[in-house]
């Protein structure tokens, strides 16, 4: 048998893998790292040796480390990996009232295809109001890989109108909130959300590495962040983003105020010593790739 990590031997969601594989008698298991999590670390691996099952460690390292990065970088840090994908207009816009698209048509399906790689997508109840987005991947054949959908919502402002609603039966969609609004939560829950409430504090709002907490409690190891500028202002200030995915527009958009946003966010870049990672071009539309 061949495995990226070592097979476990605690019980969590599933009972321990190594069980498994000695109960069908494989005789020889190749590993390719040991599972970092202090649950398992070698312990998996004593069991198998234990029952004189041959095994190799060690093999295709980097690589194996860079497939489970999320998974390594959430034992490490207590907290998933964060990535952000912002689309910025050649004015410096993160918002189009007109409601017309800020990139390309290739851009957005990378984009699109992107929250296939992420366990979890996170987003804020203006973007939810203003878009009415589905925040799915919907690449053929790749509809079942959509991520996990997670709405900040401190005062329960959901309308049951919203797409997003309309489909919280088939994709998994969680609202987190402070509001404690019985009725609309029974109400809510009948439509598929699964609400979670957290603590009222002194900003009336959810608190940031509340959410990363129970997101990390949660399972998820890779995170992606769709969402407008002021949610993107309160990730970076917590210091929680780890990659940037950054989109600039040739598209101008119609606003009294120019470049606000964009200086938000490439301030944010450099006071956090962002490094560009790559940069490459879609129509007329370049892709930064940033990583701490
Ligand atoms: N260009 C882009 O990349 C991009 C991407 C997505 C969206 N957008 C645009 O962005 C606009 C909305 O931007 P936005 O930033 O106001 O809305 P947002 O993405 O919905 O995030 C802000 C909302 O999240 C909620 N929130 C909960 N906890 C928060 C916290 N700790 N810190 C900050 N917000 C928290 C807030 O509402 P409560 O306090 O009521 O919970 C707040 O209104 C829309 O017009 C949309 O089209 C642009």
């Amino acid at each position: 048998m061949y495995t990226t990590l070592e097979p476990c031997s605690h019980y969590g969601k599933t009972s321990p893998c190594v069980n498994q594989i000695i109960k069908s008698r494989i005789k020889r298991v190749v590993i390719g790292l040991k599972d970092p999590n202090p649950k398992v670390n070698g312990r998996g691996i004593d069991k198998l040796k234990k029952k004189k099952i041959k095994v190799t460690i060690g093999i295709l390292k980097d690589e194996i480390k860079k497939i489970h990065s999320g998974f390594f970088n959430k034992i490490k840090n207590k907290k998933p990996f964060i990535s952000t994908k912002i689309a910025i207009s050649i004015n410096g816009k993160m918002i189009n009232n007109k409601k017309k698209w800020i990139t390309s048509e290739s851009s957005r399906e990378y984009g699109n295809f992107l929250r296939a790689k992420y366990d979890a997508i996170i987003t804020g109840i203006n973007t939810v109001l203003y878009d009415n987005p589905l925040l799915n991947c919907r690449h053929q054949g790749m509809i079942n890989l959509s991520p996990v959908r997670i709405i900040l919502d401190s005062k329960l402002r959901i309308r049951e109108s919203l797409k997003i609603i309309k489909t919280a039966k088939k994709i998994k969609t969680y609202v987190f909130t402070i509001s404690n609004e019985k009725k609309k939560i029974m109400k809510l829950n009948r439509l598929g959300l699964k609400i979670k409430i957290f603590n009222q504090n002194r900003e009336e709002r959810l608190n940031l590495k509340d959410v990363i907490l129970e997101m990390t409690k949660m399972g998820f190891n890779n995170v992606l962040v769709e969402a407008g500028p002021n949610l993107n202002a309160s990730f970076f200030k917590n210091n929680l983003i780890d990659k940037i995915y950054y989109f600039k527009s040739k598209n101008f958009i119609n606003s009294k105020v120019l470049d606000t946003e964009k200086k938000l966010m490439e301030a944010n870049i450099k006071k956090l010593k962002f490094k560009t990672l790559s940069s490459r071009q879609y129509e007329d539309d370049v892709l930064k790739i940033y990583e701490k």
